[in-house]
């Protein structure tokens, strides 16, 4: 069983607890389709390695939902919906956020250790993004 704690659910952010199969010998997560993940994967990525004061993101997406898992190290997400500002510290290996399009998105203070993993429903499209602030913003008062 996955998926049992939701700490934060709006309508393009979701941040839930995953279940931690743990023994003995250590601990394990598993994720599942229909569970968490409500889409078919198309695309993993990582980040790791992340240079001290770096920050990365900055953009939305038009269609892409994206599930972010901090596997090892912690790391500030900020995202905008639109209307309100969201920020969450990935700092465990058990917790996700899953951010739909439409969501603007900032990743600050990464640790040194920090791998942050991103599992998507479609494959990288520079033509998905927004990069630009004042263009999403337009972008979602339009689009919602
Ligand atoms: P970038 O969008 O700048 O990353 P972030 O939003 O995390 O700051 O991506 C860095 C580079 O990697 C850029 O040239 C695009 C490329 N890239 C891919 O080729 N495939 C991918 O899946 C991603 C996420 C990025």
């Amino acid at each position: 069983m996955n998926g049992i704690k939701i700490i934060i659910c709006k309508e393009k952010i979701i941040v839930k607890k995953l279940n931690i199969i743990g023994d003995n010998r250590g601990n394990l997560i598993s994720i599942e389709k229909n569970e968490i993940l409500d889409f078919d994967i198309k695309r993993i990525y990582y980040l790791f390695g992340t240079k001290e004061n770096v920050s990365r993101g900055f953009h939305a997406h038009k269609k892409l939902n994206q599930i972010l898992i901090a596997v090892s190290g912690s790391v500030e997400i900020k995202m905008y919906d639109g209307n309100e500002w969201s920020t969450f510290i990935l700092s465990s290996p058990d917790q996700y956020i899953k951010i739909g399009p439409g969501c603007w998105r900032e990743m600050h203070n990464f640790s040194p250790d920090c791998v942050l993993l991103v599992i998507a429903d479609y494959e990288y499209d520079e033509n998905d993004y927004i990069r630009n602030f004042e263009e999403f913003k337009k972008y979602v008062s339009k689009n919602t």
